[in-house]
């Protein structure tokens, strides 16, 4: 049996005033309250959840003058039960602890027998009040006996990675406001989240009290964004509106705890060289100074740093969430291409933009998948697929270094368990002798050498550059914003070409699209299929890639490589943490050990497929699901400063 310690006082006094909002000569907003319980660090919301009890009867069994932990239990429960229950709540929720215990409303069915006993909960003696038909789930509370309201406990946690642009509190509107509480850190913020106790997954809510930071470039009602850029941050209002993208999560029961860091408009960039305007965020694995890679880099950061954090939502143009995933070692997908509209998101470029998870959990990410993209994706959660025979391996590297032995071993286990044989695809051979008549004489380098770096240019300047600088210019006499290098950069070029090349850029993504869903990766009518096939290939490192070193300066993205294909012909395109490899940092003078992982791509639509082979692959032990930590199989994260973990 569990052994409580008592409950530890408050270490901050708190305003009897601080929830009601008096107008005296000004308007008096609370904005919550930080507290702290036997060391641990909780946020008080200013929401209400409704007056649990009469305060005048209160005043019989407490007249505090500060808010009191409380335990409700909503269930009724023999003593016995109790204990079993607080043991089991141990387990399930970071935010519950024994400092809860000291006084407990328990739910009762019928009104007899005294209102309050004393029972002896471990070493605790906890107070508990009986509740007739309590109307909040159970889980830990705080209580004003001044008014018998309750409030929900938020354990603060330091954002150590540096991943977060912005700490937010969801507001029971679903809007969101600054979560105003600060931990001790240097330099970092506080992240707030509610007691995982509070939530009960449904059919309607799937993702109810699901924990997600969402990249600083979605739109959230009732906060500003940055997109990674200072100068946008400070110019522009809070949004009015969460975009369909977020709504959709929100629908589902997902608590969104903050914005995350993007490299600045979404475009690749290089920590530390090229992020100028924020601090790239800490890659926690290795060395804790290689590159987390971008632009969705606070994502992957932040899902492998921390354990109360459960999904991140990035966005994929070229490789913005297979690049983190990949850095980090976790499960991250680019989806088919258009399925959620990304209204009320940043747009790099439209014509290839997604929004994607990075996430620990291959069964999460199903059901995140479905919440996000809704009709437009199908679930295998509940069936069986008869997955696809077909097997390619694109460009496997062929050494005998263990990132690259560790890959082959994934690709021959697949093939087992596809019960098939792997086969190399050699893509500008196919191209060659199947591309479309007028342009197969020229290679897919070639075709496609500038296609990615126009799109995300010529739409980025035009839906995105140019009205920034007008509204920047007008509010501050004829000035332009800061811009990073890699944005600055890519943007000049794209005004050095007429505009006629990016009807140029379209017509070759759309034939290379054409050719390669119809030619190498076709759909199949057989909806337990969906795809010919599966292709591996392996964009993600791998190798080390400290944040320290000395770059020279880069210009525009030209060229093709394996990870451009699934944005230009709209497949899936997925990264699975495959192990991790020994490699000796110079930072450390210490061996460390990098994640390893691969990219599976499926045939357009076929986004279900992927994410169930994830989940089949971990359950046949020939993957393992990620932790947080140094490692993927956890371990200690160098620069981790929260010691209560
Ligand atoms: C709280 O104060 C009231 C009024 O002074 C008193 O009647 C009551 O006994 C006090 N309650 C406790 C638990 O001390
Ligand atoms: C505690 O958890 C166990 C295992 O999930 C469950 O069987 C048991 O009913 C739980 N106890 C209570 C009181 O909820
Ligand atoms: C939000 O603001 C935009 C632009 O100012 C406006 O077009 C839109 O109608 C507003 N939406 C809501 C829900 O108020
Ligand atoms: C499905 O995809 C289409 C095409 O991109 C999009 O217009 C539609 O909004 C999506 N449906 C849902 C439910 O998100
Ligand atoms: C590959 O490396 C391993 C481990 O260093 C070694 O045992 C093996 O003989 C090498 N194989 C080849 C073909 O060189
Ligand atoms: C592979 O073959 C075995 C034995 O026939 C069968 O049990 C298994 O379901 C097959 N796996 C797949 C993915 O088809
Ligand atoms: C593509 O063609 C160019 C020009 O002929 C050549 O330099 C390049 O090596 C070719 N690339 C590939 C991958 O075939
Ligand atoms: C790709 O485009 C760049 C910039 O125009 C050029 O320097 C390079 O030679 C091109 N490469 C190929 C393979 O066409
Ligand atoms: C389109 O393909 C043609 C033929 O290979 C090539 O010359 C041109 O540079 C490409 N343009 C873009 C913008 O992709
Ligand atoms: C690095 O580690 C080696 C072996 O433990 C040791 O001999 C060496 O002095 C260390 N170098 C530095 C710079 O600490």
């Amino acid at each position: 049996m569990a052994r409580y310690q008592s409950v530890g006082m408050f270490t901050q006094a708190l305003s009897l005033v601080a929830f009601s909002a008096i107008t005296v000569s000004g308007r008096f907003v609370s904005t919550g309250a930080s507290v702290q319980l036997n060391d641990v660090h909780y946020f008080i919301p200013p929401f209400s959840q409704g007056q649990i009890y009469d305060p005048l009867e209160l005043r019989k069994y407490s007249n505090a003058s500060t808010f009191v932990p409380v335990s409700i239990v909503a269930q009724p429960c023999t003593e016995d039960e109790l204990h079993d229950l607080f043991a089991n709540w141990t387990s399930q929720d970071d935010v519950w602890q024994p400092g809860f215990l000291e006084t407990v409303f328990l739910a009762t069915s019928d009104d007899s027998g005294s209102p309050m006993q004393k029972i002896y909960l471990g070493d605790t003696a906890s107070t508990v009040l009986r509740l007739q038909e309590p109307s909040t789930p159970s889980g830990p509370y705080f209580l004003a006996p001044w008014t018998g309201e309750i409030y929900q406990a938020y354990r603060l946690y330091e954002d150590f990675a540096g991943a977060f642009t912005q700490s937010l509190l969801q507001g029971p509107d679903k809007t969101f406001q600054t979560l105003s509480a600060q931990v001790p850190s240097s330099g970092s913020l506080t992240i707030g989240v509610p007691s995982r106790l509070y939530f009960t997954p449904s059919k309607k809510q799937p993702l109810a009290g699901i924990r997600i930071g969402v990249k600083d470039i979605y739109a959230l009602a009732g906060t500003k964004r940055s997109n990674g850029n200072r100068a946008w941050y400070s110019l522009y209002p809070p949004a009015n509106e969460t975009g369909t993208a977020m709504q959709n999560l929100l629908d589902a029961g997902a608590v969104i705890v903050g914005l995350q860091k993007p490299s600045q408009f979404a475009n690749g960039e290089t920590a530390t060289a090229d992020w100028v305007d924020f601090h790239a965020p800490f890659n926690p694995r290795g060395d804790g100074y290689q590159d987390p890679s971008s632009s969705s880099a606070g994502a992957g950061a932040s899902v492998a740093s921390y354990e109360w954090l459960d999904l991140a939502v990035g966005s994929d143009t070229g490789g913005s969430i297979r690049g983190p995933a990949g850095a980090q070692g976790l499960f991250g997908n680019r989806p088919t291409h258009g399925l959620v509209s990304l209204d009320n998101v940043m747009p790099l470029s439209p014509r290839l933009d997604t929004a994607g998870f990075l996430t620990r959990d291959p069964k999460l990410w199903d059901t995140a998948n479905a919440a996000l993209y809704a009709s437009n994706y199908t679930s295998f959660a509940d069936k069986s697929p008869k997955y696809p025979q077909k097997l390619y391996l694109l460009d496997f590297p062929t050494t005998n270094d263990s990132t690259a032995r560790m890959r082959r071993k994934f690709a021959s286990d697949l093939a087992s368990f596809l019960n098939t044989t792997t086969s190399t695809l050699e893509l500008e051979k196919e191209w060659a002798a199947s591309g479309p008549a007028s342009l197969r004489a020229h290679n897919i380098s070639e075709v496609l050498n500038l296609t990615y770096t126009t799109l995300i240019t010529k739409q980025q300047t035009k839906l995105l550059r140019d009205p920034f600088y007008e509204d920047y210019s007008a509010v501050h006499d004829g000035r332009r914003p800061f811009i990073d290098p890699i944005p600055l950069t890519r943007w000049g070029w794209a005004d050095t070409q007429p505009d006629s090349i990016l009807d140029d850029a379209i017509a070759n993504k759309t034939r290379f699209m054409n050719w390669f869903n119809e030619k190498i990766l076709p759909p199949v009518d057989d909806p337990l299929t969906c795809s010919s096939g599966f292709l591996l290939h392996t964009v993600s490192t791998g190798y080390a890639h400290s944040r320290n070193e000395y770059l020279s300066p880069s210009g525009p993205p030209f060229g093709f490589s394996n990870s451009a294909i699934s944005g230009m012909t709209e497949n899936p395109d997925s990264v699975f943490p495959l192990g991790q490899v020994s490699s000796f940092s110079p930072i450390t003078n210490h061996t460390e050990l990098l994640p390893v992982t691969v990219d599976v791509i499926a045939a357009r639509g076929c986004d279900g497929l992927i994410a169930k082979l994830a989940r089949d692959l971990v359950d046949a032990g020939i993957l393992v699901a990620p932790r947080t930590g140094s490692g993927l199989n956890g371990g200690t994260i160098l620069l981790r400063r929260d010691e209560e973990e």
